[in-house]
């Protein structure tokens, strides 16, 4: 990409940052402006867009909150923030300084506007403030509104820009709306905001973020599978035994406890991101990276799930929650002692489910999943096994005791893909053993900080839906989880809390396993 003389810093050794054109001129508005997600991803990201030159010239950013603030108070905030992540290093921005012409680029571009956004007065004066952008500041009139706000102002919000005007597209000039997450509680709610939002947007203009759709490792799961003639024709029922999916947390509950308590580890990870990672791995060839033909391919999988009886909920899904215990050396405390969780909660922390996709693909190929705070490692990964070889030819060596070939996809943390086979032992006697081919991402690509956040927020300037979620994407993963959620709903959980923080998880996921016959990878 030829560089911009009005965008300071040199894309940083990424090769599809500095192919990628800038994105058209737009104006970004941020409802939320002064919560957390705004101050630990939204900023950090576009910042990180400035760096590698994919902002426009013609870019703005407008800020809305409760808050009283002024813009520079909103920008001195922001800017502290991004100070303090670089200082402590890690964490999701994960860059180590600060570039002070980057970050200039990007608060000279930043309002704030203080309201409260049940009030239609402020979309009065949003829109006052666009218009008047687009003359000044060159935005094309596209705009971009960004929802970073608690579930319940959704469809509010949503409703409201339309209200005030502020979503009507013409042929020049495009209006997009982000949603983040939870996108509903159940599935219906989540029909009844789908509902909601579509009276007023058309869904071309809606982007429903998943985040862990902009982890580059989930991204590059259809790059390996679609883009190798190797693995491919191994994906299926016929060379794989099983498929195990754990995002396993070192995190607690921390600061969340209202929302958890009502949410827990099913709602909050299965239907959005553990089903990202299974739709992904387990999806048909879409005929085109267009963002239908993708989405129809993941949304057919997601339907595909054996719907669950509440006979078998009981037998293949586990659910736990944490005791006091010790997690990366530091001693924590059990669930029910954090703040806002009531002290006899019946609310999981962890969840291990056995789900069969009923597909010409998959069929009788158990997919275990796993998900749970507090764990030992902080570690997502996809693990595939693939059959055992007939081992006639070893009779009488060391083979009965010998690990099967997987294949592991690492999302993160040190993404890579690794392959675990036999060789044999060099000397005289036939002894096997087991080797693994590991490609780590970091030691091969140079990548730029990057918080996940980037190629999300760049692919809805550029129109790009293909990692954002249909309605029906959305519908499908809650219609899988949901006998579950109610057949949880009528039966209380046993003994709770039934796993110590920092270990694996309870008892009960690893039965889950053994009743196949099978082991969860060891979380270490
Ligand atoms: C969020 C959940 O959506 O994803 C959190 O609400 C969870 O509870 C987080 O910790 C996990 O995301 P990541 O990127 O840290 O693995």
């Amino acid at each position: 990409m030829a560089a911009r003389q009005d965008n300071p810093a040199p894309a940083r050794g990424n090769s599809r940052a500095a192919r990628a054109p800038a994105a058209p001129p737009c104006a970004m508005v941020i409802f939320g402006a002064a919560g957390d997600l705004t101050k630990r991803l939204v900023v950090p990201a576009l910042y990180n867009l400035v760096s590698a030159q994919r902002l426009p010239a013609g870019f703005q950013l407008v800020g809305v909150d409760r808050a009283a603030k002024t813009a520079e108070q909103w920008q001195k905030d922001l800017g502290d923030a991004m100070q303090g992540f670089a200082a402590k290093g890690g964490g999701e921005f994960n860059a180590d300084h600060i570039d002070a012409r980057a970050w200039q680029w990007l608060t000279s571009r930043m309002t704030y506007l203080q309201g409260d956004l049940t009030n239609p007065d402020i979309y009065e004066r949003i829109g006052q403030h666009l218009a008047g952008l687009e003359k000044s500041a060159g935005t094309g009139g596209n705009h971009l509104f960004y929802l970073a706000v608690a579930d319940r102002f959704f469809g509010p919000v949503v409703a409201a820009l339309g209200a005030a005007g502020l979503v009507t597209e013409t042929d020049d000039k495009w209006r997009r709306v982000v949603i983040e997450k939870p996108f509903g509680h159940d599935l219906a709610s989540a029909k009844a905001l789908n509902a909601a939002i579509l009276k007023t947007l058309d869904e071309r203009q809606i982007y429903r973020m998943d985040h862990f759709l902009g982890k580059e490792t989930v991204q590059n799961i259809m790059a390996l599978r679609f883009a190798n003639g190797l693995f491919e024709p191994l994906w299926n029922r016929q060379h794989i035994d099983h498929v195990q999916i754990t995002a396993a947390e070192t995190v607690g509950v921390e600061h969340r406890g209202r929302f958890y308590e009502i949410t827990g580890a099913m709602r909050d990870m299965v239907p959005n991101h553990i089903f990202q990672l299974l739709a992904m791995t387990a999806m048909e060839p879409p005929i085109s990276f267009d963002a239908d033909a993708v989405r129809d391919k993941k949304a057919e999988v997601i339907e595909a799930i054996r719907p669950v009886t509440p006979q078998r909920t009981l037998r293949d899904a586990v659910r736990g929650q944490y005791d006091a215990g010790t997690v990366l050396g530091q001693p924590v405390r059990a669930y029910r002692q954090e703040p806002d969780v009531a002290p006899g909660s019946t609310t999981e922390t962890f969840i291990a489910w056995r789900l069969q996709i009923d597909n010409w693909r998959w069929a009788g190929v158990p997919f275990y999943l796993r998900t749970g705070k507090y764990l030992k490692q902080r570690w997502t990964e996809i693990a595939i096994r693939f059959h055992q070889a007939p081992f006639t030819l070893f009779r009488g060596t060391n083979v009965e005791r010998m690990n099967p070939n997987w294949m592991i996809l690492r999302i993160q943390p040190d993404e890579g893909i690794a392959l675990e086979f036999a060789a044999k032992r060099p000397g005289p006697t036939v002894t096997l053993d087991n080797v693994r081919m590991d490609f780590g991402y970091k030691s091969y690509f140079d990548m730029a900080p990057n918080t996940g956040y980037e190629t999300l927020l760049y692919d809805c300037m550029m129109g790009d839906a293909t990692l954002f979620q249909r309605a029906d994407n959305i519908e499908a993963g809650w219609a899988a989880v949901q006998p579950i959620l109610d057949a949880w709903a009528n039966r209380p959980p046993g003994e709770f809390p039934n796993y110590a923080a920092g270990s694996s998880g309870p008892a009960a996921a690893d039965e889950l396993l053994a009743r196949d016959g099978r082991a969860w990878r060891l979380l270490d």
